[in-house]
C-alpha cells in the first residue's frame, strides 16, 4: 500500500473553516503530528510518498480531498472550495504512474472526504462540497468498474467522512447525530461515543483501524469490539478541520 500525503502548510493557519471557529493553530505542532501520523502509516506497511509541498494552499496537507482513488482508475477531483481547486495538479502528476486518471469537470465538485468505500459501492456525501452534478460525474467514471454511487445526506459536519466511516466491509463507524445510520444499511453500525462527535473518522490499514488520540471513549469501544487500533495524536490539525482520513491518499500496490 501507497500513503501519498503532503506537508502541513506554514500557511495553515488561513485553512477553510466551515463548522469550527477559528483558534490559533500552533504550526510547529500540526508538523510534528502530521510526522507521527506518516511513522504510524509506515508501521502499518504502507510506503509513504510525499507530494511535492504546497506552501500556499492552506489545507494541502489534507490530500484526501483532491482524490478518488479505486484499484481501477483514480478520479480526480473539483474541491468544493474555490480556494483548494488547484492543489489537484501536484496529486494527478503523482498518481499517474499508478492509475488511469479521470478528472471532476465544471460544473461539478467533490470532496474526497464526502467519498466512502465499503466493498464496491461509494457512499458520496452531498454537502457544500459535493454537488449533485459531481456525484453524477463520479458515478459516471466508475460504473464500468462495477461500482455503485449512493448519495447520502450530511449535516452539522464538514465531509460525510466526518460522520462515518468503514470499519470493515461489513462496518461502519458513525455519528448518528451527522448522517443517518439507516442510510448504510445492511452495514452494521457502530456509534460512536455521544461525548466524542468527531471520532467517526478513522483510517483502515488492512486490518488496523488507525484513529485520532483524543477519542479514547470511542476508541475503547472498538477495541472492545475486537478492532486493532492504532492512535495517533491529531488534535492540532483537528482545528484545521482535518482529521486523520484527510492526511493521506491509501493506493493499493497493483
Ligand atoms: N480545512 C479543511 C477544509 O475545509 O477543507
Amino acid at each position: 500500500m501507497i500513503a501519498f500525503t503532503r506537508a502541513v502548510s506554514p500557511t495553515l493557519a488561513n485553512c477553510e473553516l466551515t463548522h469550527l471557529d477559528r483558534s490559533p493553530i500552533d504550526v510547529a505542532r500540526a508538523i510534528e503530528q502530521h510526522a507521527q501520523y506518516e511513522a504510524a502509516l509506515a508501521t502499518l506497511g504502507c510506503t509513504v510518498h510525499r507530494v511535492p509541498a504546497a506552501p500556499d494552499h492552506p489545507d494541502a496537507v489534507f490530500i484526501e480531498d483532491t482524490a478518488v482513488v479505486l484499484d481501477e482508475v483514480a478520479v480526480i477531483t473539483r474541491p468544493g472550495a474555490e480556494s483548494r481547486r488547484t492543489e489537484v495538479e501536484a496529486v494527478a502528476a503523482a498518481l499517474a504512474p499508478y492509475r488511469p486518471l479521470h478528472q471532476i469537470q465544471h460544473p461539478g465538485t467533490v470532496d474526497g472526504g464526502d467519498v466512502m468505500l465499503v466493498g464496491r459501492t461509494l457512499y458520496v456525501g452531498r454537502t457544500p462540497r459535493t454537488n449533485d452534478d459531481g456525484i453524477a460525474q463520479l458515478a459516471e467514471a466508475v460504473r464500468p468498474f462495477g461500482y455503485a454511487v449512493t448519495p447520502v445526506e450530511v449535516q452539522g459536519c464538514l465531509h460525510l467522512k466526518s460522520a462515518v466511516t468503514a470499519l470493515d466491509d461489513a462496518t461502519v463507524l458513525c455519528n448518528p447525530r451527522w448522517v443517518s445510520p439507516g442510510a448504510f444499511a445492511p452495514l452494521r453500525v457502530v456509534a460512536v461515543d455521544l461525548h466524542e462527535p468527531n471520532a467517526a473518522n478513522v483510517v483502515r490499514v488492512g486490518r488496523t483501524v488507525l484513529a485520532a488520540a483524543a477519542y479514547p471513549r470511542t476508541n475503547a469501544a472498538l477495541e472492545a469490539h475486537g478492532y486493532a487500533l492504532v492512535t495517533v495524536p491529531a488534535d492540532e490539525l483537528a482545528k484545521a478541520e482535518g482529521a486523520v482520513t484527510c492526511c493521506s491518499l491509501l493506493v493499493a500496490a497493483s
